[in-house]
């Protein structure tokens, strides 16, 4: 309706002088009619001037006395014929009125303020200020002194107005054309594209906001991890072979042929390739011998250690596998004391639930130098987890085939306020590490952990299946916070 106001009054005049106006006698908001100026004129539909006038409008005080008239006339009037007591006229005026009031009823001559006795001096008086305050209210015209004088009174108060007078524009049309900003499939039958106007490009138009990648909970806090890992001097293991032999995820790690563990109801064996192709002859040589017979001081298994069995291929169930392999390569090379980490991720073959999944992620740490104790196991740990805000620690004797003495380790929590298991520990067993060729003062201390265990706490998620697989919801990793572990 504003448009068509505009737009029609510009096809028989030349201009519209002044917008305020003009909204008046259309009996449109003026706001309206100048939302509708500004659009058309983006499209160069009309030209337009600012107009901007001082314009004078009643302050909080001057609209309560246009309101109910002027502080003096109130006085004036609450002033009988006979006079009033002083404490009377208190008792019936508003405390400012009466300041104000009296002021300037005595100031005008009105009034007499007696001691005793306060009287009129005039018989009639007339409310001057009001009338001009209403006069200002409705957008009249007012003389300078008049202004003046309510301008010293603070009872108005300049406002900047702004408006516009507009002409035809270059693109002037009585009525705005519709451009087009699709071909459409339709315009293309009807053959109607050959009329089409189109829109023009908006170069400047600011763009949809882009969604970048967003990391994952896990992802993030196994950077937190690797951080503490490197800031200690450890160095990371290549864990890129999730397929690992039955060799070196259980044989080289002294876990017996029979061990349950190695069942198919715990790991994944792989159908194709079911066997590994190569495997160190001599190493294996000494792993078979140190089951069956054992050495360097053990009995071993005594069983029928079987090479088809150490062939199987399966996913790796734990990155000690990694360990197992580059601790063989550094006494192929030469011993050196050495730290090392991964973080990756490894398959059990178990029932799904809460806290459970199929595959999760591996911490692994590990030591090696000659004549640790373990002395520097409790060291160690008590430097990394301190590092993780988990500064108490207690550990409870456990058994891994591989490790021995082994302990699990607990941390106490002090948002949770309770004791939780934070992971399992030992120095590797001689079974293990003499037949690799690593020489007989060589100790090592290692542990693992799970990557989601930590997450789970530091996000709030209760449920593992929340947090990663098929049933995640991804606007969770776009939305999770950061969070931080360790101490403030
Ligand atoms: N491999 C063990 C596990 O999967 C963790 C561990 C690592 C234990 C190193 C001792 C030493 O639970």
């Amino acid at each position: 309706m504003a448009e068509e106001a505009v737009l029609g009054f510009l096809e028989k005049n030349d201009e519209i002088t002044d917008s305020g106006q003009f909204a008046a006698e259309c009996g449109i908001d003026h706001q309206e009619i100048t939302n509708i100026i500004k659009s058309l004129y983006g499209f160069k539909l009309v030209d337009a001037q600012d107009i901007k006038r001082e314009k004078w409008v009643l302050t909080d005080e001057g609209r309560t006395y246009a309101a109910s008239g002027s502080p003096e006339v109130q006085l004036f009037l609450a002033i009988p014929p006979e006079g009033i007591s002083p404490e009377e006229l208190q008792r019936k005026l508003d405390p400012t009125v009466l300041k104000i009031g009296r002021s300037q009823a005595i100031k005008n001559q009105w009034v007499e303020m007696g001691k005793q006795l306060v009287t009129r001096k005039v018989h009639d008086v007339e409310d001057k200020v009001r009338h001009l305050l209403l006069r200002v209210q409705d957008g009249e015209v007012i003389d300078p002194k008049g202004i003046d004088a309510l301008k010293r009174r603070k009872l108005i108060s300049p406002q900047t107005w702004k408006g516009y007078s507009v002409r035809k524009g270059p693109n002037y049309a009585p009525k705005r054309k519709k451009f087009a900003t699709d071909l459409t499939r339709d315009n293309l039958q009807r053959g109607d594209w050959k009329d089409l106007e189109f829109k023009e490009y908006n170069f400047s138009a600011k763009g949809q906001p882009v969604d970048g990648g967003h990391l994952h909970p896990l992802l993030k806090v196994r950077q937190q991890f690797k951080m503490i890992f490197l800031q200690m001097g450890f160095e990371e293991m290549p864990t890129n072979n999730f397929v690992e032999s039955s060799f070196w995820n259980f044989d080289a790690l002294f876990q017996p042929q029979q061990h349950p563990a190695r069942d198919s109801h715990d790991t994944f064996f792989l159908q194709v390739p079911s066997t590994t192709r190569t495997l160190p002859e001599d190493y294996v040589e000494r792993v078979k011998r140190v089951h069956e017979f054992g050495g360097y001081g053990s009995r071993g298994y005594e069983y029928d250690w079987k090479r088809e069995e150490a062939e199987k291929n399966l996913l790796r169930t734990h990155t000690t596998a990694v360990s197992s392999r580059m601790l063989y390569l550094l006494a192929q090379e030469g011993f050196a004391p050495k730290r090392y980490f991964s973080i990756d991720r490894v398959f059990r073959n178990e029932a799904v639930d809460r806290t459970h999944l199929a595959e999760f992620h591996q911490i692994e740490g590990l030591v090696c130098d000659r004549g640790l104790t373990l002395g520097d196991l409790i060291g160690v740990f008590n430097d990394f987890f301190g590092r993780l805000g988990m500064s108490k620690l207690k550990f409870k004797p456990a058994y891994n085939p591989y490790t021995e003495p082994s302990m699990e380790i607990f941390g106490f929590h002090e948002g949770l306020k309770k004791w939780v298991e934070i992971g399992n520990s030992g120095m590797f067993r001689p079974e293990m590490l003499l037949p690799m060729g690593l020489p007989e003062d060589v100790r090592v201390i290692a542990w693992g952990l799970s990557l989601e265990r930590p997450t789970m706490i530091l996000y709030g998620v209760d449920n593992i299946r929340d947090l990663f697989g098929h049933k995640v919801d991804i606007s969770l990793i776009k939305r999770n916070p950061i969070c931080r572990i360790g101490i403030e």
